[in-house]
């Protein structure tokens, strides 16, 4: 069975959800606070991680209305259809199966007939076996000195889920310092450099094409660099790659051992599941790596099992359909309360807008509605101190998620309270703001009385501004995973409500071919 091509605007749940949306677009989140049991009918609890989307301009009516859409085109048979391993990227002609990595159940997947779980389980042992050889010391470079550190090259999903990971999980790490190379400025890698002893570094290059410019320039400059104290013959002990491509592997000089494999039903974007985190697993050993894989596994089976109306990606992506196509909000904001997830911002980035940034529906036609969401954001409490007073007071209307943790890892109690403060008065600020009643008698207590003329418009908040709240016990390499497989089920969700191809990106072609076309007329 392949996905339905629903034109979800052409669908009768559109239609209701059009003349809902004319009855309640001037009810606002404090009108609907009115209700005593607002936070606890609007909230879902999966193990450790607690949703709280009563701060939308959402009725039960308007979740009733948009799980009947994502009914009626299909979703719960598209799902199906994905984690079944069915060719559901088109356009590519592929399976997606990122949820088949960090599956522990013995259900065979096929993939062209042939089950893929023993690949998979040969791959992870792998990746353990040399974690552990390089974490304990046993792998040794060229002059007989234990590896002190990691270099990630790759770019893309080949570079952001496992820079996104190793940054948020850098509690857990161990003794090796990993760095990570991307982009074709020869800055960057020369700094990279710069701080490391061939002796004591190993280069995991990660591509899963092994043709991208920027990955082969970098893994070249390195390869020179390295080869002026080392020679061909020590490349084993300092090079391993990731990818599909085999031959490409063996050009650039790399022993077939050293290699991990890829497989082409993982997209780049959502393959840090795969070998493609072996940096992660080096960063922070096997057994956190296995645990953020099983927490990932375990928001894949919430996903797959759970009612639309208590499953936490679905009704994410349908609070942000409604945002996006009814509201006209251009852009979200997602808000991580923790330094450790500074990183996610952009990971999520690439993983949204490149899978969701299409205007061509699954029929091959134009759109005409608006499809992914242009996804933007940085950590609290900085980012209070940046852009949130567009947020607050400016002219967008602009939804935001905060993530925040209920523990911190170092027990600063004291700070933690305040940052968590901070959560939840921005979250309250947005969506009740402050009224002129209330600014008028803030400067009258305050001997300001003779201000308020001049002031008061400029302090009045309209509040009525959405967010959800994504509270997650403490961040751990499992919670971890559940949170980066709800923001993928997510996507999925919304790709298969617009009528997309989640699973390609050709949009990022033609500037390659033209900056190739370039180089090669210098
Ligand atoms: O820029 C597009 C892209 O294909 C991404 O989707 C991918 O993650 C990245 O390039 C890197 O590709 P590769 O792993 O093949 O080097």
């Amino acid at each position: 069975m392949s996905l339905h091509n629903i034109n979800p605007t052409k669908t009768l749940s559109w239609e209701k959800l059009t003349n809902h949306f004319q009855d309640i677009q001037h009810t606002t989140i404090k009108e609907y606070y009115k209700d005593p049991n607002r936070k606890q009918d609007f909230s879902i609890q999966f193990q450790d991680v607690f949703v709280d989307f009563s701060k939308n301009r959402i009725s039960k009516e308007t979740i009733s209305l948009l799980v009947n859409l994502a009914k009626e085109v299909g979703l719960k048979e598209a799902i199906e259809s994905q984690f079944s391993g069915e060719v559901i990227n088109v356009t590519e002609n592929r399976a997606v199966l990122h949820t088949a990595l960090r599956s522990n159940s013995d259900e065979p997947i096929l993939v062209d007939g042939k089950n893929i779980k023993p690949q998979i389980q040969a791959a992870l042992r792998k990746i353990k076996s040399f974690t552990n050889k390089v974490t304990s010391g046993k792998w040794k470079g060229y002059t007989g000195k234990p590896i002190t550190d990691i270099v990630n090259i790759g770019i893309g999903g080949s570079d952001l889920g496992p820079d996104m990971i190793v940054e948020s999980l850098k509690f857990y790490k161990n003794q090796l310092n990993t760095h990570f190379v991307s982009n074709v400025d020869g800055d960057h890698v020369s700094e990279i450099i710069k701080k490391l002893n061939p002796e004591t570094t190993l280069f995991v290059i990660v591509s899963k094409t092994f043709t991208t410019q920027e990955t082969l320039s970098n893994a070249e400059t390195i390869k020179n660099w390295f080869l002026k104290s080392a020679t061909i013959f020590d490349i084993p002990k300092h090079f391993v790659a990731v990818s599909t491509n085999l031959e490409a592997i063996d050009n650039f000089g790399i022993s077939k051992e050293n290699v991990f494999p890829m497989w082409d039903w993982v997209g780049g974007r959502f393959s840090l599941w795969s070998a493609v985190g072996l940096s992660i697993s080096l960063s922070v050993g096997f057994e956190n790596y296995k645990a953020l894989l099983d927490g990932a596994e375990a928001m894949d089976i919430h996903f797959r099992n759970e009612d639309f109306e208590n499953n936490i990606p679905v009704i994410l992506a349908l609070i942000s359909i409604w945002y996006n196509n009814f509201y006209n909000a251009e852009t979200e904001a997602v808000l991580p309360y923790s330094q450790y997830l500074s990183k996610l911002p952009a990971y999520l980035q690439q993983a949204i807008m490149e899978s969701n940034g299409k205007g061509v529906d699954r029929n091959g036609d134009k759109i005409d509605y608006q499809t992914g969401t242009i996804v933007w954001g940085s950590t609290g409490t900085n980012m209070q101190h940046a852009f949130m007073q567009l947020v607050h007071q400016g002219t967008k209307l602009i939804p935001a998620d905060f993530i925040g943790f209920k523990e911190s890892l170092y027990g600063l109690t004291d700070h933690h309270k305040k940052l968590m403060a901070n959560l939840y008065g921005q979250m309250d600020a947005l969506a009740f703001g402050k009224t002129a009643e209330e600014v008028h008698l803030e400067l009258k207590s305050s001997g300001k009385e003779d201000k308020i003329a001049t002031l008061l418009p400029f302090k009045v908040f309209e509040g009525n501004r959405p967010s959800n709240a994504i509270l997650i016990d403490k961040l751990t390499p499992e919670s971890l995973g559940k949170l980066v497989a709800l923001y993928e089920h997510k996507i999925f969700t919304q790709g298969i409500l617009w009528n997309i191809y989640s699973y390609d990106q050709f949009g990022v072609e033609l500037g390659k071919e033209l900056a190739n076309k370039l180089l090669k007329n210098q």
